[in-house]
């Protein structure tokens, strides 16, 4: 038999990993993910000020006390909205320095794990930096389970049947572009629903669609909540929350 830490494989210095953490529970880590994060020199992760930052929180299990770590604080998150030019002149200066702080640990020889929930390469903050630094520093990306396959697991809904189509919709989309896409297809998921779930409600209901979305907040988490979107009144819902509305393709 092959012994776990032989099976996840080391980590080489001077390479960057983006290690996708999975939705919220520590068990869905690849073995390759939890070697990593066990095995690099630095961990380093992006938080939102004052928070914990949710995929260090994901991780903490496998964090020994005395380990390297990399705090990487967004100067802001959703208070602005993505679009408006301070947003993205103090996000832009905000990924060139870290990039430059993550390079100068890789330039020293070390191995440095950016951690990254779900999926690194599925909306991914960790894209930022592989986009600056993998032409330059030895790259590799731990595909991770995304947050919407944790959710629709914890929903218990099997989300495309047959020729099902899927549409994955961020919920900061306009209202009427949500509610064209919505239209046009068999099953959705709408991601980053958060300060935007009134408008997302208004969408989902006008595309004729309210009766099947179901909301998951924090799906997989300890404080995970589970809800028909129709039940769901406040005006705005959690970071981690997606609304999921199944296809009703080919049952046999
Ligand atoms: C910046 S995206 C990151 C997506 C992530 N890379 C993934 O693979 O799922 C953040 C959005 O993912 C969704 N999300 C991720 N994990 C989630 C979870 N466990 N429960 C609910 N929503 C989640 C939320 O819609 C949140 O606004």
């Amino acid at each position: 038999m092959i012994a776990l830490e032989t099976l996840a494989g080391g980590a080489s210095g001077g390479t960057l990993y983006g290690i996708g953490v999975g939705p919220g529970d520590v068990r869905y880590l690849t073995l390759r993910a939890a070697g990593l994060v066990r095995a690099v020199d630095v961990v380093a992760f992006f938080a939102k000020r004052g928070a914990v930052g949710n995929a260090r929180r994901v991780v903490a299990p496998l964090l020994e006390p005395d380990r390297a770590e990399m705090r990487l604080e967004y100067p802001v998150t959703d208070e602005i909205p993505a679009e408006h030019p301070d947003y993205q002149e103090k996000i832009g200066r905000f990924y060139r320095e870290t990039a430059t702080s993550l390079a100068a640990l890789l330039r020293a020889g070390k191995s440095v794990g950016l951690l990254a929930e779900g999926d690194p390469f599925f909306y991914g903050s960790f894209m930022h930096m592989w986009r600056r630094l993998s032409p330059d520093f030895p790259v590799e990306v731990v595909p991770g389970v995304t947050g919407m396959s944790g959710c629709w697991t914890r929903a218990n809904l099997p989300i495309t049947w047959g020729n099902d189509t899927l549409a994955v919709l961020p919920g900061t989309l306009a209202e009427e572009q949500l509610v064209d896409r919505l239209r046009r297809t068999d099953a959705a998921v709408i991601m980053k629903v958060g300060r935007n779930l009134g408008k997302v409600r208004r969408a989902v209901e006008a595309a004729g669609l309210l009766k099947r979305a179901i909301y998951v907040e924090r799906g997989t988490m300890d404080d995970e909540r589970i809800l028909p979107l129709s039940d769901c009144g406040e005006p705005q819902g959690a970071y981690f929350a997606m609304v999921l509305i199944p296809g009703q393709g080919r049952q046999i």
